[in-house]
């Protein structure tokens, strides 16, 4: 009997230790840790008003179609706040310490999806409340389940901020805790009105508040910890190593499809989960299109340019990096001429940027530029001429969102911002026709320093000449040949 004790206890030490291990590796080195969650709940926290709490869902799950739902993605606040990667939870915040029915303190409480074994077995590993007191450090973690019995007066705060809700969230009828409950469940604890005939007004409690936690977490968001730009330097350093190999193989009668692969591999290769927003692939008068995600076009042509928006999501974080570069790896004199505009747009603007100066400042250097270029181009007459070869901003932020929370007045230290004109000529615009299929963004992201910026893209060459150079450059895809598919032309 002991020896048979022994050997089963010495068997699990290694199973365990075989899982641990296992575990180990799948978790990549490089992630936020708990501390810098930790911190930014006590940042939140900081500047909470008096007596107030502050509730955050998890995001629902998206249905594809029939049984398959979207690749889940986290709610950014709630991750940036717990690390927390499954749906179904809510983490309340609190400004003040409370106490419990033992008489025991706390000033959060998170409540997560509970294990289940079957389940598991076939949607994935969860972490449970044991898991998130583990490996995430949040002590007062409870299964969703204990949300319902979780005892507390709302009416005792003077605040109690949330986002207000959208209503589309599936009811998975058989689960008393999944977020559609959890949401039932704080709108009846909170007092929060959901009659047809408080649709679209305020929650009709006074201490319910739907705007004021949007500027707390824009204001934190925007300005990125070391932790966090180590993620986003290697989230745009990837996604610029995607657009030097795709400038390498690019050649006519790729299709687009193709192009964004080649994109996206190289994202996987260096072990970014996901894109940070849908690619963004588009030749010629497809590049007219903003925000083109079909990316469809089978045979890109010889004559055309072809407009690339892509950022690699990394542990979370996402670059945002378009090039624009020409089929046949040499710009016309048209192409040029766009393409050096928008370059000179882009580079006044990014040499202005520092702390101090305002987003309104930079997109109006660019905006001016671009519209007395237009005029000198004879594409416009006058630099006050209505148009809408130039229409968006100049800038964002990026981190968690692709557009991400943060503060739009002045430049801040350690904010990661985009800055990206763009000249979109679409077929039968107003002007001469030699002009028309031309859509040059260029769109890089840097970093406001102390006194000025740091270029964070500049791994993917800019200017014409440099685009050039790279893209006479052999690819290693020169070698990767495939079987044709029966029935579609083979390249
Ligand atoms: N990729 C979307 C944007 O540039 O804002
Ligand atoms: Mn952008
Ligand atoms: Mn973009």
């Amino acid at each position: 009997m002991k020896e048979l004790n022994k050997r089963f206890t010495i068997l699990m030490v290694i199973l365990l230790s075989g899982f641990f291990m296992a575990n180990g590796q799948e978790t990549p080195a490089d992630i936020l840790s708990s501390d810098f969650h930790k911190g930014r709940r006590d940042a939140v926290r900081k500047k909470l008003p008096n007596n107030s709490v502050a509730v955050f869902f998890a995001n629902p799950v998206r249905n594809r179609a029939n049984d398959v739902d979207y690749i889940y993605h986290q709610d950014p606040d709630l991750f940036y706040l717990t690390g927390y990667r499954e749906p179904h939870a809510v983490l309340l915040v609190f400004k003040d310490d409370q106490t419990n029915e033992n008489g025991d303190q706390y000033n959060e409480i998170f409540f997560v999806q509970e294990k289940n074994a079957r389940a598991e077995m076939w949607t994935g590993r969860r972490l449970g409340d044991e898991g998130v007191k583990n490996k995430l450090a949040i002590q007062n973690t409870f299964n969703g389940r204990e949300f319902a019995k979780y005892q507390i007066d709302f009416e005792k705060f003077d605040k109690v901020l949330f986002y207000d809700f959208k209503n589309d969230v599936r009811d998975n009828p058989l689960d008393s805790s999944d977020l559609f409950s959890l949401i039932s469940q704080f709108k009846t604890k909170a007092g929060y009105q959901t009659d047809a005939s408080s649709l679209g007004a305020e929650p009709q409690k006074n201490n319910l508040d739907v705007r004021g936690l949007n500027q707390i977490m824009s204001e934190l968001r925007g300005i990125k910890t070391p932790e966090e730009l180590d993620l986003i330097r290697k989230a745009v350093f990837i996604s610029t190593v995607g657009q030097v190999e795709v400038m390498k193989a690019m050649k006519p009668g790729l299709s687009e499809t193709e192009i964004q692969g080649i994109h996206e591999f190289v994202f996987k290769k260096y072990g970014s989960e996901y894109e940070g927003y849908p690619s963004i692939v588009g030749a010629g008068n497809n590049g007219c299109i903003l925000h083109y995600i079909e990316n469809h076009k089978p045979e890109i042509e010889s004559d055309e340019m072809i407009l690339m928006d892509l950022g690699a999501e990394y542990h979370g974080y996402t670059a945002d990096v378009t090039r624009t570069i020409p089929i046949d790896g040499k710009f016309s004199p048209e192409e040029k001429a766009i393409y050096d505009l928008v370059y000179k747009a882009q580079e006044e603007a990014i040499q202005m940027a520092k702390p101090g100066v305002t987003f309104g400042q930079l997109g109006k250097l660019a905006k001016d530029i671009i519209n007395q270029g237009l005029v000198d181009l004879g594409i416009i007459e006058r630099p006050d001429s209505r148009h809408l070869y130039y229409p968006h901003g100049l800038s964002h932020h990026i981190g968690l969102d692709v557009h991400d929370k943060g503060t739009y007045s002045d430049l801040q230290e350690n904010m990661v911002i985009t800055v990206e004109p763009g000249i979109y000529i679409p077929e039968g615009s107003n002007c001469d026709k030699k002009w028309w299929g031309i859509a040059v963004r260029i769109e890089d992201d840097i970093l406001i320093t102390k006194d000025g910026f740091e270029l964070l893209s500049s791994f993917a060459p800019r200017t014409t000449e440099e685009i050039e150079a790279m893209m006479a450059q052999p690819s290693p895809l020169e070698q990767f040949q495939l079987p044709a598919l029966e029935g579609k032309k083979r390249k």
